[in-house]
């Protein structure tokens, strides 16, 4: 079947949630993809902060071969090993004690939510208030989307969820002013992702975990974008030398598999058996391309990688900025990058970029986003470049 025949049979079946540019992938391997007509791309777009060790991984894919073999599901009801063995992987390398797998963002951040009212009914007088910010994102559920501090998602499906109180991004005293007896925690993005790439003062977040700690009540950080060595440290909060009581984790962690996960300190571990729980959550499938996912991260210093090709790709971006006055700002940490326009023009440098071969992603209007693979090399930061050069000097304003 030909193109734009998928192209057409998609818009006569699904529900119209996708706006999705017009290409048909097929194949990838590495930082590249291929679409069904056997054109080649740059991806830096990466299953949107999905594909950490780029397309099928080898390690990823033997792990996924050999556990397919030997066992695909078994119930929570039963102990499996490789949810164990990942768990263990994860508990070590972080400042959490406990965990919990699930299978996406939003169903992490439910779950981290369900976790912090049980802890507000245990130990705050039943206090089930959750504060969370601005411009955020933390998933499409209901109880999400009344976290997600952004209006355009959550006017559609007003009445929502109550005990969500959203306030400005990087400003604690907009915590301070709505915490009250009612309030159990804070969830932020160290690093807000899908509202634009914003990177808070350096401060910030030790300032909410003060407030939290003096609070009594629970800092929640949603790392589902900037964990596992996005931003060039496994966790973002490292950079922040902080330590959260609770971190909720997706995309990178399982190179594509749908997994999710809730990490808790001890003292916030209240669940009780029953109280929780999922049918797929931790499956051995999933688990075993995540604990190859996470372990070549960590052996093979994926993080520090990130963080240097990264601040090359951005001081690329910068001489960009230099050279094209329409170009605002250049904003990020590790591969979590945004390039920002005075005007609103970034679906049009999109689909600009995508027909030269490099795919990236309108984050806002005016702004796009990298989140290539963590294992890019200079030398692909510098064909992305050079690309996205061409298209801005045939930007016409
Ligand atoms: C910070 C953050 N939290 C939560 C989510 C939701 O994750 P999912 O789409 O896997 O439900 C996203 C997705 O973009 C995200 O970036």
């Amino acid at each position: 079947m030909c193109q734009n025949n998928w192209q057409e049979l998609e818009q006569k079946l699904f529900l119209r949630t996708f706006d999705r540019s017009p290409l048909t992938l097929v194949r990838g391997q590495g930082a590249w993809v291929w679409d069904d007509q056997g054109k080649k791309y740059l991806d830096f777009v990466a299953g949107w902060a999905v594909d950490s060790l780029g397309h099928c991984p080898q390690v990823v894919v033997e792990a996924l071969e050999k556990q397919a073999k030997s066992l695909i599901q078994a119930s929570n009801q039963f102990y499996t090993i490789p949810q164990i063995q990942l768990a263990q992987l994860l508990i070590e390398n972080s400042c959490l004690d406990r965990i919990f797998f699930c299978n996406s963002g939003a169903e992490a951040n439910e779950g981290a939510v369900k976790l912090a009212r049980r802890y507000g009914k245990l130990h705050l007088n039943g206090a089930h208030e959750i504060i969370t910010t601005h411009s955020s994102f933390h998933g499409r559920t209901l109880a999400m989307t009344a976290a997600t501090g952004q209006t355009k998602f959550q006017e559609p499906y007003i009445p929502l969820p109550t005990g969500f109180i959203n306030v400005d991004y990087n400003n604690s005293e907009a915590i301070k002013q709505v915490t009250t007896g009612q309030t159990c925690g804070v969830i932020l993005e160290p690093i807000q992702g899908e509202g634009g790439v914003n990177v808070p003062e350096d401060n910030y977040l030790k300032e909410i975990e003060s407030w939290c700690h003096e609070q009594g009540i629970l800092f929640i950080l949603d790392e589902i974008q900037t964990g596992i060595g996005r931003t060039g440290t496994l966790f973002a909060y490292e950079q922040y030398h902080v330590e959260p009581d609770i971190i909720t984790l997706a995309k990178g962690l399982g190179s594509g598999v749908p997994i999710g996960a809730l990490l808790a300190k001890e003292h916030v571990s209240v669940f009780a058996p029953g109280e929780h729980g999922s049918t797929f959550g931790g499956n051995p499938l999933v688990c075993a391309a995540a604990y190859a996912t996470v372990k070549y991260i960590i052996e093979h210093g994926i993080p520090e990688k990130a963080k240097q090709v990264g601040n090359y790709f951005m001081a690329r971006l910068e001489t960009l900025k230099r050279q094209f006055d329409f170009i605002t700002e250049v904003r990020g940490r590790g591969l979590l990058i945004a390039l920002e326009f005075n005007d609103t023009i970034a679906e049009e440098i999109t689909l600009a970029c995508m027909k030269k071969g490099l795919l990236v992603n309108r984050v806002k209007p005016d702004a796009i986003r990298f989140i290539p693979p963590l294992i890019i090399t200079e030398s692909e930061v510098d064909k992305a470049v050079s690309i996205l050069e061409t298209v801005l000097e045939e930007t016409e304003l």
